[in-house]
């Protein structure tokens, strides 16, 4: 580790230490999300199940709560419920890094972790430069950094970046989200024996693919895997535009389905989906556990919305990952539910008969700063709503098939709403943390995810119906 290594981490640290009691007595510090001890939390990076750790890397400002120069921040996890904070795994150090450590992946490799990640660089003009770089550990603490691997090929601009690594079929694969020289956004394919020569083969997709014609001017934090017979590729695209009431975000996060046919390389697949439905999602990274389960993570956070108004940002932090989800497919449906070891956070169990005529009921939540409410037997004849600490409102119209989430904005001035389509509605489940908000639909099919702020005298959440509901629900207060 060279001088300038040390004096970073030095830094980050002290910044740590100066500002971990301001930080620590903010009403919106989250029970049970990962967040930045200090400073600004974004993607998340080289999740990884590896000799029976769950490792979770980060990308982490710790000098603010603005984006900039990034570092690679570091949990792991036994059982995917209690997180320890690791050393910095990676600092900003290097000519080919110096303007951040930014997104990347692991993989493991004859008994080493090995970290792929873009070093971003700034010259002096301000232009920006692109490596894909690569870190090497033996225990999964410390990483010597070995340099770059990969470098920009033509046609594409210097928005190159997050490499995603798998092995198949005896080869090293490497997928990048890409912008073409023409402002396309793209994802390319490496390919390595090694993992230390890499070779450029070209997009798999991106427009002029798979009937595409603009489809965004960047992908973000591409991620390809096979599950169930199906290749999927998850993407970040940048400017898409709102089409009704899908990309009502600023950026996006989403889906296709289909096949890479590694020879040519091309992916064939089916049309783009939103992976999340609520406010606050991004960056989407998973991982194949060593029971061979697809389990995903993500930035509970959108580049460019609203970061600036997070009343975090006076307590000196800045955002979180959702909670961990478990893959698969029904279809061409990627299902998302939370992991079961979850579980294991749940007491004070409540169960109640919930019957609406007209009316509405408080739900007894213990403390609504820590809770799971799963609502399950949902029987309604024309649809309910639930207030959450009069910061949220999850809205189900049966007639129209339609479910909003309606939050209070970040500036506290308006209500902000988004939305999505279903058949029928016959299980919810939520998780409410101090400022966050996921909710799990059918099982799955669909989830709403969003940071609110509530007033911290609102407790209550409330469930009403102008017509006649049942349902059944329990609540956990959640350790
Ligand atoms: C996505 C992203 C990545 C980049 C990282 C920088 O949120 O912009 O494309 O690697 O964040 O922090």
């Amino acid at each position: 580790m060279t001088k300038h290594d040390q004096e970073l981490r030095r830094r980050a640290y002290e910044e740590m230490e100066r500002k971990e009691h301001i930080v620590k007595m903010d009403p919106y510090r989250q029970h049970f999300h990962l967040m930045p001890p200090v400073g600004l939390m974004n993607d998340p990076n080289g999740v990884i199940h590896w000799k029976g750790i769950y490792h979770l890397f980060f990308q982490w400002q710790p000098f603010h709560t603005g984006h900039g120069a990034k570092f690679w921040g570091h949990y792991s996890t036994t059982d995917l419920v209690n997180w320890v904070w690791e050393e910095i795994a990676l600092a900003p150090s290097e000519w080919y890094d110096k303007n951040g450590c930014y997104s990347g992946s692991a993989v493991r490799k004859d008994g080493q972790l090995y970290l792929f990640y873009t070093g971003n660089v700034r010259d002096q003009d301000g232009n920006r430069e692109t490596y894909q770089c690569l870190a090497v550990s033996d225990d999964g603490r410390t990483f010597e950094k070995k340099g770059v691997v990969a470098r920009l090929p033509e046609g594409y601009t210097a928005h190159f970046r997050d490499p995603k690594v798998w092995e198949h079929d005896g080869k090293w694969y490497m997928v990048i989200g890409a912008q073409t020289e023409n402002l396309k956004g793209s994802a390319v394919l490496f390919i390595s024996d090694n993992l230390t020569e890499w070779t450029f083969l070209g997009p798999i997709t991106g427009p002029g693919f798979n009937g595409l014609k603009d489809f965004g001017y960047m992908w973000e934090c591409p991620d390809l895997f096979s599950l169930q017979g199906h290749d999927v590729l998850l993407v970040s695209p940048q400017g898409l535009y709102a089409e009704g009431i899908h990309f009502q975000n600023v950026n996006q996060s989403g889906y296709f389905v289909g096949r890479l046919d590694y020879d040519k390389p091309e992916m064939k697949h089916g049309g783009f989906t939103e992976l999340d439905r609520g406010f606050d999602f991004y960056a989407h990274q998973t991982l194949e556990d060593e029971r061979g389960r697809r389990i995903m993570f993500a930035w509970m956070g959108v580049p460019g919305q609203d970061e600036t108004s997070h009343p975090t940002i006076e307590n000196h932090w800045i955002h979180c990952m959702t909670l961990p989800r478990l893959l698969t497919l029904s279809g061409e449906k990627l299902i998302q539910q939370p992991l079961p070891e979850l579980k294991a956070m749940r007491t004070n169990e409540q169960t109640i008969d919930v019957k609406l005529h007209q009316s509405n009921e408080a739900l007894p939540v213990e403390d609504v700063e820590r809770t799971e409410i799963l609502i399950e037997n949902i029987q309604t004849l024309s649809g309910f709503e639930f207030d959450i600490r009069k910061a949220a409102r999850f809205i189900f119209r049966k007639d129209e098939g339609l479910v909003t989430l309606k939050r209070v904005s970040f500036d506290g001035e308006k209500m902000e709403e988004r939305h999505c389509h279903i058949n029928r509605l016959h299980t919810l489940h939520m998780f409410i943390d101090a400022s966050s908000l996921e909710i799990f639909i059918n099982e799955g099919e669909e989830v709403f995810s969003a940071r609110y702020f509530p007033s911290l005298e609102n407790h209550e959440v409330t469930v009403k119906s102008n017509g006649d509901t049942g349902m059944k629900v329990s609540v956990w207060a959640l350790n």
